[in-house]
């Protein structure tokens, strides 16, 4: 059966109301995906209010990308000590104050401050969200569900660029950039007023020997009597397991995910998604269009993000984690190379600028079947129980941080060497992402949890199609 038909069918073996909780969990994406995309627009008038020098500008956009680094360094701890549904509603808590904040913003100094508290709280929505759904998730449909996340960041970046243009100074005057800023709390109090009917994850009570909580939550949300066993499978994870912490990452064993975490998170931000999210309109400038069909363009952008990610809900249990990968980041490369070629041939305001125009939305598409919200998932799905939380946060501490500095160097770097070069040097990091997955990312569809786990522990997760180290020593010695 076909995901989309095992998603909407109401006979099969689990509740209606785990897809409920999954789409109130991934509301954390749609915080995410607002501060990303209000930004950009919400500077141009900033401008107006606070004189900014170009190093300020950069200060205003990145504080929140150094808030989110501490929010998604502590945030995997918290997950683990309070449970998953307390630190949303922290999260949620946290981001509507500090929209208010800085709407309210008396100084630069002040707004600046805002940005990093409302960083923290989308370094929690990073990390809280897909562990959430992971874990409550049934494994079959784990991974459409996982993707819920990342299509609320899509959906919450294009909400962001729609914020931007109705409250453009045009229609409001100087203090349009305090609405937009501001708007971020209605999806934060969605969000607080949606964790009251959200259920603690089944894994994180039996991990804290809640295990009647538990088997009734599962019962909740499972409806078969699949619900026993499964309690089993979690009990004999967490019974062999004490609580880990940073050390234990760093163990032989859990190594491997280890590096699939953290390299995911840095090439996901080094494919440079981010050049195109912060800087479309200036880039569509560039290519010589005027500054409504820059708008459009943009808004372009934030569509096709949302669509494609639609394409890789439906997919990603169907095909698995790995062909979506890879043929993604193949994609983002020949569309790097194309996008690069355009700015080096004359004429970018023709048909050229067209052909151009056609590679940056492409390598949109690419990026959100593959990259965008494979990373997200995997990263939920990769680490044993004991530090899942610790461990999701380190590699989401890794791609804030890559994001930071592609954020900071790239507008530099097309001043130094060009738009042309520039998307060719991201162009080859997509190339060496591609091998990186096909050498290393384990194919992750349709296993449980505590499979995916066991098999980490046997050394039998890394490599191509789940091909097992232990098995290739076998092969080797037959
Ligand atoms: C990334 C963000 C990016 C977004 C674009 C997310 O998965 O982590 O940095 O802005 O995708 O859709």
């Amino acid at each position: 059966m076909d995901v989309a038909n095992r998603l909407l069918d109401a006979d099969s073996d689990h509740s209606q109301f785990v897809y409920v909780i999954a789409a109130i969990a991934a509301l954390n994406g749609l915080l995410f995906g607002f501060d990303v995309g209000v930004i950009s627009g919400a500077l141009l008038y900033i401008d107006q209010s606070f004189t900014l020098s170009p190093f300020m500008q950069g200060l205003v956009t990145s504080s929140v990308l150094v808030g989110a680094m501490i929010g998604a360094a502590t945030g995997g701890k918290l997950a683990d000590r309070f449970g998953r549904r307390r630190l949303t509603l922290a999260g949620a808590v946290v981001f509507f104050v500090g929209s208010f904040g800085m709407a309210l913003s008396p100084t630069l100094g002040w707004l600046i401050v805002w940005r990093v508290v409302e960083g923290v709280a989308v370094g929690v929505a990073s990390i809280v969200g897909p562990l959430y759904i992971a874990e409550t998730a049934p494994s079959d449909v784990r991974g459409a569900l996982g993707f819920l996340q990342q299509l609320m960041i899509t959906i919450g970046i294009l909400l962001a660029y729609g914020v931007n243009y109705l409250f453009a100074p045009e229609f409001l005057g100087i203090i349009g950039w305090r609405w937009m800023l501001w708007f971020g709390a209605v999806p934060a109090a969605v969000l607080a007023i949606g964790t009251y009917f959200l259920p603690e994850s089944p894994r994180w009570l039996v991990e804290n020997e809640r295990v009647e909580e538990a088997r009734s939550v599962l019962s909740r949300i499972r409806e078969t009597d699949a619900v026993d066993e499964e309690i089993e499978g979690i009990r004999e994870v967490s019974e062999i397991e004490e609580e880990g912490g940073l050390s234990d990452l760093l163990e032989p064993w859990v190594r491997p995910a280890l590096i699939v975490g953290v390299g995911l998170a840095i090439i996901q931000q080094f494919s440079g998604i981010n050049t195109i999210i912060y800087y479309a309109p200036t880039i569509l400038s560039n290519i010589g269009f005027g500054d409504i069909a820059s708008l459009a363009g943009t808004i372009g952008v934030g569509v096709v993000n949302v669509a494609l990610t639609v394409v890789a809900v439906l997919l990603v249990d169907r095909v698995g984690r790995r062909p979506l990968l890879l043929v993604g980041t193949a994609g983002m490369t020949v569309m790097l190379g194309i996008l690069g070629l355009g700015f080096f041939l004359p004429g970018l305001s023709g048909i050229v600028g067209y052909v151009t125009l056609g590679s940056m939305f492409l390598y949109v598409a690419f990026y959100a079947i593959s990259l965008g919200p494979v990373f997200w998932l995997l990263i939920s799905e990769i680490y044993p129980l004991r530090i899942r939380g610790t461990a999701e946060g380190v590699a989401s501490v890794f791609n804030w941080g890559a994001n930071f500095l592609v954020g900071l160097t790239f507008l530099p770097l097309i001043d130094r060497i060009g738009e042309g070069y520039s998307f060719w040097i991201l162009g080859v990091f997509c190339l060496l992402a591609f091998v990186f997955i096909y050498t290393r990312v384990p194919e992750t569809m349709g296993r449980s949890l505590e499979e995916i786990e066991a098999d980490l522990r046997s050394n039998a997760i890394m490599g191509p199609d789940g091909d097992s180290e232990v098995s290739e020593r076998q092969h080797r010695s037959d």
